[in-house]
């Protein structure tokens, strides 16, 4: 029963301690990541892996298309847990051209639960159906789409409770809006604090 990965985990533990002998040690004893991620669940949008992060440095939430919604209560409690406790400094928001999540919440077929979840996403697409309309391209469509519900999904971040109170306090608290290429595995930030000041 899934004993490669068992024994892959075995292997990777055994290096860590071999390259750093107190790695888990300090690890166990502290948990302060600067940032929190807030990504789709996609198996190809690994926010350590992408980052070149390492374990400890960012706290974690993804969800199918990196959705923000406001009663979502794991979402938000992550938000808490990780502005109040942990005391992040940045929040982003990551979405990823050629999300199935997108293109999911435009496709007419049923698909169940998953379609209550996507929502939102139709929501952005009606209020920014001009702009996506004269997009001929399909894929550029959707790509077009997840830059837009990253921006909406931001906004989400900072209408939250949560976020408000921190920003009143004068916490140091920053959202990025960022999406990552699956073709090349580039990041582009879409929208943060410095684009939102000067737009
Ligand atoms: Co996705």
């Amino acid at each position: 029963m899934l004993e490669h990965l068992l024994k892959q985990n075995k292997d990777w533990a055994r290096k860590q301690i071999e390259r750093d002998a107190g790695y888990f040690d300090r690890l166990v004893h502290q948990q302060a990541p600067e940032y929190l991620w807030i990504g789709c669940a996609d198996s190809r949008v690994p926010a350590n892996v992408i980052t070149d992060l390492p374990p400890g440095e960012v706290f974690v939430h993804r969800n199918i298309a990196n959705l923000v919604h406001h009663a979502d209560l794991n979402c938000q409690s992550v938000l808490q847990f990780a502005i109040d406790v942990l005391k992040v400094q940045h929040i982003i928001v990551c979405g990823h051209y050629g999300c199935g999540g997108i293109r999911a919440a435009m496709e007419r077929s049923p698909s169940g639960m998953v379609d209550h979840w996507l929502q939102p996403i139709r929501d952005i697409a009606r209020l920014n159906r001009d702009e996506l309309e004269a997009i001929t391209d399909e894929e550029k469509r959707f790509d077009r789409l997840c830059e837009l519900s990253v921006e909406g999904q931001c906004d989400r971040v900072l209408q939250s409770p949560i976020v408000r109170d921190a920003l009143d306090r004068g916490q140091d608290l920053h959202v990025h809006g960022w999406a990552y290429r699956l073709t090349d595995g580039q990041i582009r930030c879409i929208a943060d604090d410095k684009k939102r000041a000067e737009g």
